[in-house]
């Protein structure tokens, strides 16, 4: 029987029993908006956890943008369905009040890796994350915590502020999940309208271009990128905030060549089209070139 907790006490509590029992915790942070990538991040939890933990929170401090956060799909009584659908043990809604009490002024922030992609454009973004991250780790006490690789930035900040804390909880990545035409799942899809969905899949197109450049051979960081942003470009409805080419671990700008393997990021910003259809929508997806494909 899958059990709702709302209060950080109840979860601790809960929590503190099940490890004094001697089971361990798998727990898997979202915001909400489940879809088949939140679903399969239970499934990796449950390989290495006996329970599973979904927290569903919109966490504000995250977001730069007011609308975006206003905006952002809040769907409970569906993602509690999918929970129980998937078998998870505890599903925990905390409360804003609880998480951020009144004059709550205590941050976690993460510097360089936080800084470039992602952290540029939205200034705070993963000092927002990394304060509910810790937060959910304090609460839950898990043995092992799921984070989707298609926030490749977010997953490797994550794994430095655990280490750097001294989290004692393993941090592990869950493969990208991707609709049939390679578009990455994102509870932000469903704010597109049919053309920018349609123009979304020059995201993955490029990435495999990309792929396809560095299997025959191609070193070239400015060839490699000059063909990703031409693929980028033909989708009309949307501006490139980012496609770069950094290390994995460091997050540092590869020089002219790439050598071993090397993250492609990318983020797309579309905008409502024409006819009002969809709503401004950023998107975001990456490829470790050279590596094993997600
Ligand atoms: O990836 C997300 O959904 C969020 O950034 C997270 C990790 C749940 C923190 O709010």
């Amino acid at each position: 029987m899958m059990r709702v907790i709302e209060t950080r006490a109840a979860l601790q509590t809960w929590s503190d029993a099940e490890r004094a029992g001697g089971r361990r915790i798998g727990l898997v942070p979202t915001m909400g908006a489940l879809h088949a990538g939140h679903l399969s991040l239970v499934e990796e939890a449950r390989l290495s956890a006996d329970l599973v933990v979904v927290s569903i929170f919109v966490n504000p401090t995250q977001f730069n943008d007011a609308k975006d956060f206003e905006g952002y799909p809040r769907v409970m009584e569906d993602d509690l369905a999918a929970c129980r659908n998937a078998g998870v043990d505890v599903v925990w809604t905390p409360q804003v009040e609880e998480l951020y009490p009144e004059g709550a002024s205590t941050w976690v922030d993460v510097a360089g890796l936080s800084e470039p992609l992602c952290g540029g454009n939205r200034p705070g973004h993963f000092r927002g994350v990394t304060t509910i991250v810790s937060k959910l780790f304090l609460a839950a006490k898990p043995h092992v915590a799921v984070f989707g690789q298609k926030d490749f930035q977010q997953l490797a900040v994550i794994r430095r502020m655990t280490r750097d804390l001294g989290f004692d909880v393993e941090v592990v990545g869950g493969a990208t999940v991707r609709e049939s035409d390679g578009l990455a799942l994102s509870s932000r899809n469903v704010h597109l309208g049919p053309v920018a969905r349609e123009q979304a899949l020059r995201i993955s197109e490029s990435l495999a271009i990309a792929e396809r450049m560095f299997a025959s051979g191609e070193r070239s960081t400015a060839s490699i990128l000059e063909a990703v942003r031409k693929k980028l470009s033909e989708a009309t409805q949307a501006t490139i905030d980012y496609a770069e080419l950094r290390d994995p671990s460091e997050l540092e700008l590869v020089g002219d060549e790439v050598e071993g393997p090397t993250l492609l990021a990318i983020a797309l910003q579309f905008t409502a089209d024409a006819d009002g259809l969809g709503a401004d929508v950023r998107l975001i997806d990456n490829r470790v070139l050279g590596s094993a494909a997600t």
